[in-house]
């Protein structure tokens, strides 16, 4: 077990874990932060994609060793009343079906307009490959992430 102080949306938070515990399970156990979610444990699914440094990265694989003073980005921190221009698009579009995946849909979204604001429907492809949706809402999601780039 070992202390660590992590920088999540803006505001230090100190923890104790073992060097291998995947950053989703600090999160949601440890800290309450329970918006991001478990799929599949093997970042395979994306339900559980936050920012590092602004890059979408799978938590259930990122030993909270690895973290360090990386700035942390989940779900409850990606805007401030839950309006990020994806955020809003997500409700303009109806995105979400059963909703499980849809946080992790977000992060992987919010991540390629960051750096991409006018992503080609190939880029879109590219980046929200990784996030599985079994409810397979998956036209709602290229139809809003192309209205939060326009
Ligand atoms: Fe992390 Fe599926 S739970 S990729």
């Amino acid at each position: 077990m070992a202390h660590y102080k992590l920088q999540i949306n803006g505001r230090s938070y100190e923890t104790d874990a073992d060097a291998d515990t995947p950053l989703l399970w600090v999160l949601r156990d440890n800290l309450g932060m329970v918006g991001t979610k478990y799929g599949c444990g093997i970042a395979q699914c994306g339900a559980c994609t936050v920012h590092l440094n602004g890059n979408a990265v799978r938590s259930c694989s990122l030993p909270v060793s690895a973290v360090g003073t990386k700035a942390v980005t989940t779900i409850e921190g990606l805007s401030a009343q839950g309006d990020h221009p994806v955020q809003q698009a997500w409700h303009e579009v109806d995105v979400a079906q059963c909703g499980y995946c849809q946080a992790g849909q977000i992060m992987s979204a919010a991540a390629l307009l960051a750096k991409t604001p006018r992503p080609t429907e190939e880029q879109i492809y590219t980046a929200m490959n990784g996030n599985i949706c079994r409810c397979g809402t998956y036209h709602r999601i290229r139809e809003a992430v192309i209205l939060a780039s326009s």
